[in-house]
């Protein structure tokens, strides 16, 4: 008799689906990705989908199209998280019915800053529910007493079947729900592990629905595997409305909230927190946090200013340039991008006749951070050409500007925002492109100098 088919192949990193196990994924590429898993029962998928957005299943199915006046956007009212930096992240808040993933590195602090979240969230009114896979109510009241009191509407649930979640969310009627984590969950529907891919993708689909249908916003936390994925699939990322990362280095205290996807705003915007004896504090002033502990008159460090989303961020490039002892000489960019630091060096042999190619050269943006702004150009070259002759940099100058292949100094965006961001940090001299100068007020808290190639730049420090 013949066997009816109810498990498929997905790619892990795509979820290509295939009925055959292939080596290769011929969608992404990928190798060894393919996994067995049950099929998802599409004629369900399909109803559910529907059905679950209550009160409006009837006007479904006549399918009437609507203007979009008619549409209200009351729903949409931001709900405020207690924090500015995550609030920007998410687009000036939390949207009600939205699906946010939180992923991260299993220890990095994801269950704390959700924690916190829900403590002001409960502050300030709002029904909250919290449902843990992973920890005990112990556990997470010890983590509470750490944070600081807890009052309000906050409720604890620790289960890992959906079903039984979805019957308490409706029962209960939370505003807002955290789920951590999604690899810990399961419903009884699809039949493998919980963590496996195929339940980790019917978890998110119930989770979307109930978020969907009920109004109720969802953060979901997700821990990400070795490869840098949110574990198993990448597929995740595109069912839920907002992909937020949260990075940094495990034994530093500094951690960056980032927005990966964002439906209702920018991906630009970066959130940084701070990990203490109680909990997760904001870093309100990054600049101030990325250039403390600086070496004052060290050779190869020049102070930039990026640009991350609408917020200028000054930080530390340093370089270190020594002589090779082999032929080919190294180079690493640690924060920034390999191959523009490689760029940027054959600008300074063709341009300025340096012999870089007789030289190692090591490029560091200090605090852990990764920045890719093209405006930090002319600070890496600066830095590179200070190591190079060992003599230091100005310490109260700060450089930006980005640098063309003939050694130009092209212009960047949002100059006048650098610059008042490097008054307020007390800088006196800012070296930036002669096209932006041009454009600036006079200011009298700063010397401004407008340079328009390399040679320029090198000459004034
Ligand atoms: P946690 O939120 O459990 O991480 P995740 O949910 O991402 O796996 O964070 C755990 C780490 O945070 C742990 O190593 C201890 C540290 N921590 C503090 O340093 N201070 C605190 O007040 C708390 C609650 C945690
Ligand atoms: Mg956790």
């Amino acid at each position: 008799m013949a066997k009816s088919k109810s498990t498929a192949f997905f790619c892990k990193e795509c979820g290509y689906e295939s009925s055959k196990w292939l080596g290769q994924c011929p969608a992404c590429k990928e190798w060894n990705t393919m996994v067995e898993a049950p099929l998802a029962k599409k004629e369900s998928s399909g109803r559910t989908a529907l059905s679950g957005i209550s009160g409006i299943s009837g006007t479904l199915k006549m399918a009437r199209p609507v203007k979009l006046e008619e549409v209200s956007l009351n729903d949409q009212d931001r709900i405020s998280t207690g924090y500015k930096e995550l609030d920007r992240v998410l687009g000036s808040g939390i949207v009600a019915g939205s699906l946010v993933l939180v992923g991260g590195d299993p220890g990095i602090g994801k269950s704390t800053l959700l924690l916190q979240v829900c403590r002001n969230l409960a502050r300030d009114g709002h029904r909250v529910l919290y449902i843990s896979g992973e920890e005990s109510l112990k556990q997470i009241k010890m983590r509470a007493s750490r944070i600081g009191e807890i009052s309000g509407e906050l409720y604890f649930l620790c289960e890992t079947n959906l079903e039984t979640i979805g019957e308490c969310i409706r029962e209960n009627k939370p505003e807002i729900v955290i789920i951590d984590s999604i690899q810990t969950m399961f419903c009884e529907s699809g039949n493998s592990a919980p963590g496996s891919m195929s339940q980790v993708r019917e978890s998110t689909n119930v989770l979307m629905q109930i978020a969907k249908g009920m109004g109720i916003a969802i953060f979901i936390v997700g821990h990400v595997t070795k490869e840098g994925v949110v574990a198993g699939p990448r597929m995740l990322e595109h069912m839920v409305d907002t992909v937020l990362y949260f990075e940094g280095e495990r034994n530093a205290s500094y951690r960056i909230l980032r927005g990966v996807k964002n439906r209702f705003g920018s991906t630009n915007e970066i959130g940084v927190f701070e990990m203490a004896e109680h909990g997760l504090a904001e870093v309100l002033n990054p600049s101030e946090y990325l250039l403390s502990g600086r070496p004052e008159e060290a050779s190869g460090a020049v102070v930039a200013c990026s640009i991350e989303g609408t917020r200028p961020i000054l930080l530390e490039v340093q370089a270190l340039v020594t002589q090779t002892n082999f032929g080919m000489p190294r180079r690493t960019a640690a924060g920034t991008d390999y191959n523009r630091v490689n760029l940027l060096m054959a600008v300074l042999e063709k341009r300025c006749r340096y012999e870089m190619s007789r030289y190692d050269a090591y490029i560091n943006i200090a605090g852990g951070v990764k920045m890719n702004e093209p405006a930090l150009d002319l600070a890496i070259v600066l830095a590179l050409v200070s190591s190079m002759k060992d003599r230091a940099v100005n310490p109260k100058t700060i450089i930006f500007g980005e640098v063309g292949l003939s050694g130009e100094v092209r212009a960047v965006s949002m100059a006048e925002q650098r610059v008042n961001e490097a008054i307020k940090l007390g800088f006196e001299s800012c070296i930036l492109p002669k096209v932006n100068l041009d454009k600036l007020k006079k200011y009298s808290e700063i010397t401004l100098y407008g340079v328009s190639n390399v040679r320029e730049a090198i000459a004034l420090i």
